[in-house]
């Protein structure tokens, strides 16, 4: 097979935005607590943080995390995680069905935060509550000092604000699974006058109203317009949630996944802009992905729901195998076709919750094979994305109808000079030779580095016991004349190749 593609260094999409690699902590499962917190592990540092956890997510390439919900937060009090440690009630979590100990707050995880060197996006909770509650703990994290709640932030022992400049308003408020579900209208309403107040107390603040929890959901598009007639002037972002899975054996319509993602993105940003239209609003609305993976949520769905009321319960900790990475690569190149109106995203989870990192509790933690796609890309998209003219051959499925074989996206930082071409090859029997016609660039651009993810056995998967069994490898089949890559992407793969 053979497919080709033609870039252009002044065919810019635009400048790759590092929040297209944020990620997501939820007070779920074990994601905080023996995830990123866990002060008897051999590893915690002063603060109860596992550091094995705090390199993996620097090396990962993480630069924002989403916090502390999810379903969670619709349920959520953020004033049970201050203060004084033995004094924080413990409270049961509807979500998860769990019991929430509260010994993480803001506190600690703006601690963490730091030490992880990511921005932090907080979401607040409009499920049981509203702008009274928005507004306190803004003022707790954001307001100087001289008020009650900055005072108190000052002596539980942060004396400087944490200086949050994204917030969440609410999590999927259309799913009917949501504590304090709403229908667009009543969500519009509260997200416009929680923004208002918000924007009253900080003009400068980057909010998201909540959009689709998928766009399989019923109220898919006439959501988002619903909300933004009411929000348009008042937020920047409208939320997009996506997870995939592999479903009744169809490997062929789950490694074309990303073309639901652009399907998605597509539909969101023409519901936006004839908003925008309708409004006569000359301002763009952006699209915050901060929801998206791999997720075998059918298998969850099957399971009986939690009833024990545990503390940090296993909770979806799905072990990923090749294909799922290399359908998470995938979702990056879509999200990076779409840097102009994509400009924040989150990978949900972290760690163990559907995350790239797993940990055991007393134990080793390790990279998921969809760990590497995204430490890779986030290392080496740099400068601008590339509008990337690709010419493959199609396959047909049962989902999403007729698709290229090879999905493909460049990055050029022009102060380098540097190109990197992510691409997969989606067909589950051949290699396809790709050709990247280089002659628009002034320079002549020589191979680096050219590495793939790929497996004989499309199962395999990171353990415990094997936890480097699927990383990427070099992969020798590539060659850059000045004016030509040429690059053999082997079946099912996950591939960079980066020129200088
Ligand atoms: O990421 C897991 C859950 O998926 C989140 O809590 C929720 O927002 C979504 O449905």
């Amino acid at each position: 097979l053979h497919a080709s593609a033609v870039l252009d260094p002044g065919a810019v999409v635009a400048p790759v935005s590092r929040r297209t690699f944020g990620s997501f902590v939820e007070h779920m499962g074990r994601s905080v607590y023996t995830g990123i917190y866990e002060p008897d592990h051999p590893s915690a540092d002063e603060d109860g943080f596992r550091t094995d956890v705090l390199r993996l997510t620097r090396e990962l390439g993480v630069t924002m995390v989403r916090y502390p919900g999810g379903n969670f937060v619709s349920g959520y009090r953020w004033e049970d995680g201050v203060g004084p440690r033995d004094r924080r009630p413990r409270r049961r979590d509807l979500a998860w069905h769990s019991v929430e100990t509260n010994q993480v707050g803001i506190d600690e995880f703006a601690r963490w935060a730091a030490k992880a060197d990511v921005e932090i996006m907080y979401a607040v909770n409009l499920g049981t509550r509203g702008v009274q509650e928005a507004l306190d703990v803004h003022e707790y994290v954001n307001h100087p000092e001289g008020t009650a709640l900055s005072e108190l932030r000052r002596a539980n022992g942060a004396a400087k604000p944490y200086g949050i400049a994204l917030w969440c308003l609410g999590n999927e408020m259309d799913g009917p699974w949501q504590t304090g579900h709403k229908t667009a209208q009543e969500y519009g309403l509260l997200a416009a006058s929680t923004a208002r107040a918000l924007r009253s107390a900080e003009p400068g603040l980057e909010l998201v109203a909540c959009g689709s929890s998928s766009s399989a959901m019923p109220t898919f598009g006439t959501w988002e317009a619903t909300v933004l007639e009411h929000a348009y002037d008042l937020v920047d972002y409208v939320s997009c949630h996506a997870y995939y899975e592999e479903l009744d054996g169809d490997l062929g319509s789950f490694l074309a996944s990303a073309v639901d993602m652009d399907h998605f993105v597509n539909s969101i940003v023409a519901t936006a802009d004839s908003v925008g239209a309708r409004l006569r609003s000359k301002k763009k609305i952006n699209l915050s992905f901060d929801e998206w993976n791999v997720w075998y949520l059918s298998r969850f769905q099957g399971q009986e729901p939690a009833t024990g009321w545990d503390v940090a319960p296993r909770v979806i900790e799905d072990e990923y195998n090749v294909a799922d990475a290399v359908v998470v690569g995938d979702l990056l190149i879509s999200l990076l076709r779409h840097s102009d109106r994509v400009t924040a995203a989150c990978q949900a989870q972290l760690v163990n919750v559907i995350a790239p990192i797993r940990t055991e509790p007393g134990g080793p933690a390790w990279r998921q094979t969809i760990f590497h796609p995204f430490a890779k890309t986030a290392a080496l998209a740099r400068g601008d994305v590339l509008r990337t003219r690709l010419t493959s051959p199609t396959y047909g499925t049962a989902r999403h109808g007729e698709v290229p074989v090879v999905d493909a996206i460049a990055t050029h930082d022009a102060e380098t000079g540097e190109v990197v071409v992510f691409a997969v090859n989606r067909d589950q029997s051949d290699a396809v030779e790709l050709t990247v016609d280089l002659h628009l660039f002034a320079e002549r651009l020589r191979l680096a580095e050219a590495c793939t993810l790929t497996d004989g056995d499309l199962t395999a998967t990171n353990t415990l016991d094997n936890p480097d069994r699927v990383v990427p490898r070099p992969n020798e089949r590539a060659n850059a004349d000045g004016d030509e890559l040429t690059v053999v992407l082997p079946r099912v793969s996950w591939n960079a190749i980066r020129l200088t």
